[in-house]
């Protein structure tokens, strides 16, 4: 055995960011570590950071040993099959009920899962030649998934016996999580938990962490610092002075009002979906759980103030700022330079941000803390480790960050001076080849593997995170269509008529969806025990 190994991990912040690292890692290295969570009770967590994406039960909670029905009641926890878009298209101030656009009024769908493959073609390229072809009137979310009838009538994924119908991801209670997690690292895995502020740290010739000191002067030494602390970044930015890049050049908005508002499930149902209202100077989001939902209106500093924001918010939800407490976020938009620096890492908030209309912020810990026991260090610090780790996670958020952009790129609204700033903003030329692939109908990033296996090789879904389905859902649905028919086709005309037995089959499932599946709100009041 050797003396090179880590002994001793300083997790810095106790938010979802914290006592998920001290959780994972914990798993991960058992009792060959000891790790210390330092947390300062009066600095208060972000609070909000309810929306999350499939695979955080089986990359996060099923790594930990934990079945949704053991952490989704401490949580308050909902299911979501996908996101709503809501009035992206046309003008107006926020409003959460789509306005008349077509058939369905101004909305669209970002469903989870992937597209059935019809004669070695995903099915978006068949609906594509439809639809440019003037064969069918279906929205591509309508046309290939079963799922926007079932957010219309607000049912749930899962039978009553259990059995799940379509890929979820979960809506929970940001607070809860952190306090669920810090009792299951503490009691159950051994982490310490010190209620202290860190003041300052000591590092040593070579630049490395050694320890920190704390108001109350305890002195906390450790071989692998994880910075935790929120915005803040006090480790890595702040001690060791890693440059933050910042990317507001391709996302403008900067601010968020947030707000919890109560809601009466039994008259109203519970929506299985996540809503991404789209508003004067950016959007605001509907997260539904048992009682109430967390809301927020995520907005631009450089197009509206704090008083015009909050005003607009408040009217969409016919609130008053002297009844419902607000919580006014600033954030920031972008990277550290690197995410692992010597004996430094951060994760969370204080690594990197983007704005949540992808909901992917707690997916970046989770993938980071993936990537950093992949990569896990001895005391040597293997440079090629680190650099390795930061390539991933460069790699894993500048994707993201391009993909959200499309969506203010592309939506076809510009009646305020926000919609039309959205649309200079240059795209990154990766992205840009993207679009043009969407454009001359090749598919984007084609999974790499079906569905069965997708997510049940994280390896595989990371280097091919956001795939052809996620693209069309997303560009197709801001009614941005490809320039071409998908070449191929004409020449398959026999391919194209038997397609329309999978778009039947979908149309039939979804049917036999609609007549068997139970509320929402009656799954989650029997899970959580109500
Ligand atoms: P957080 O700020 O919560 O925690 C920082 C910790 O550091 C706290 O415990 C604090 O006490 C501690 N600390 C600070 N200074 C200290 C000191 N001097 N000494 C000791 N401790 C100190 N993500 C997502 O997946 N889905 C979503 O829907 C959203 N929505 C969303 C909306 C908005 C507006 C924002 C800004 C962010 C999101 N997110 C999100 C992101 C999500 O909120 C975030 O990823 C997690 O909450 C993790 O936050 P952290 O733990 O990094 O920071």
């Amino acid at each position: 055995m050797s003396d090179n190994l880590i002994k001793k991990i300083l997790v810095l912040g106790g938010g979802t960011a914290g006592w998920m690292t001290a959780s994972y890692l914990g798993k991960a290295l058992g009792s060959t570590v000891r790790i210390t969570v330092l947390e300062a009770p009066a600095i208060p967590k972000i609070g909000v950071g309810e929306a999350t994406i499939p695979n955080l039960q089986r990359v996060f909670f099923d790594y930990l040993g934990l079945t949704e029905e053991e952490w989704m009641p401490e949580c308050n926890a909902s299911y979501k099959m996908g996101i709503r878009f809501i009035n992206w298209r046309t003008p107006g101030t926020g409003t959460a009920r789509p306005r008349p656009y077509g058939q369905y009024g101004d909305q669209f769908d970002h469903l989870f899962g992937l597209l059935p493959n019809h004669d070695n073609l995903p099915l978006s390229h068949y609906w594509t030649y439809q639809k440019l072809n003037g064969l069918t009137d279906e929205p591509f979310d309508r046309a290939c998934y079963p799922q926007p009838a079932l957010f219309d009538r607000k049912l749930s994924p899962r039978f009553p016996d259990g059995r799940r119908v379509a890929s979820y991801a979960w809506h929970f209670d940001a607070d809860l999580v952190a306090d669920f997690l810090r009792r299951f690292a503490t009691a159950r895995q051994g982490a310490t938990h010190i209620e202290d502020k860190f003041i300052a740290a000591e590092t040593d010739q070579r630049g490395h962490l050694v320890a920190v000191t704390t108001e109350s002067g305890r002195r906390l030494e450790a071989d692998l610092f994880i910075d935790c602390s929120g915005f803040r970044s006090l480790l890595i930015n702040q001690v060791m002075k890693e440059p933050f890049l910042d990317m507001s050049d391709h996302l403008l908005n900067d601010r968020a009002v947030a707000t919890r508002l109560e809601h009466d499930d039994e008259e109203h149902g519970v929506e299985p979906y996540t809503s991404a209202i789209a508003m004067s100077s950016g959007w605001a989001w509907k997260i539904p759980m048992l009682g109430r939902f967390g809301t927020g209106y995520v907005y631009s500093s450089r197009f509206t103030s704090q008083e015009e924001a909050t005003r607009e918010f408040c009217q969409m939800w016919g609130i008053s700022p002297d009844t419902h407490p607000m919580n006014h976020v600033r954030f920031r938009v972008g990277r550290n330079r690197r995410a692992w620096v010597k004996n430094c890492v951060g994760i969370g908030l204080s690594s990197c941000f983007l704005e949540p209309l992808e909901s992917t912020g707690i997916y970046f810990t989770y993938a980071a803390l993936y990537q950093l026991v992949k990569h896990f260090p001895d005391k040597r610090f293997d440079p090629m480790l680190t650099k390795s780790f930061n390539s991933e996670i460069e790699a894993m958020f500048d994707d993201t960050r391009d993909f959200i952009q499309g969506h203010f790129s592309f939506a076809p609204r510009d009646d305020t001076p926000f919609w039309r700033a959205c649309k200079e903003l240059e795209l990154a030329p990766e992205f840009v080849r993207k679009v043009e692939m969407y454009k001359a109908g090749l598919g984007v990033d084609l999974p790499v593997t079906d569905e069965s296996t997708y997510y049940g090789n994280f390896e595989a879904e990371f280097r091919n995170f956001w795939s052809n389905a996620n693209y069309y859902c997303v560009f197709a649905g801001l009614g941005m269509m490809p320039e071409h028919d998908p070449t191929p086709l004409d020449y398959r005309p026999e391919s194209v008529k038997s397609a329309e037995a999978v778009f039947a089959q979908v149309q039939r499932r979804r049917d036999e969806l609609l007549d068997t599946l139970p509320p929402m709100h009656t799954y989650l009041r029997r899970l959580h025990g109500k």
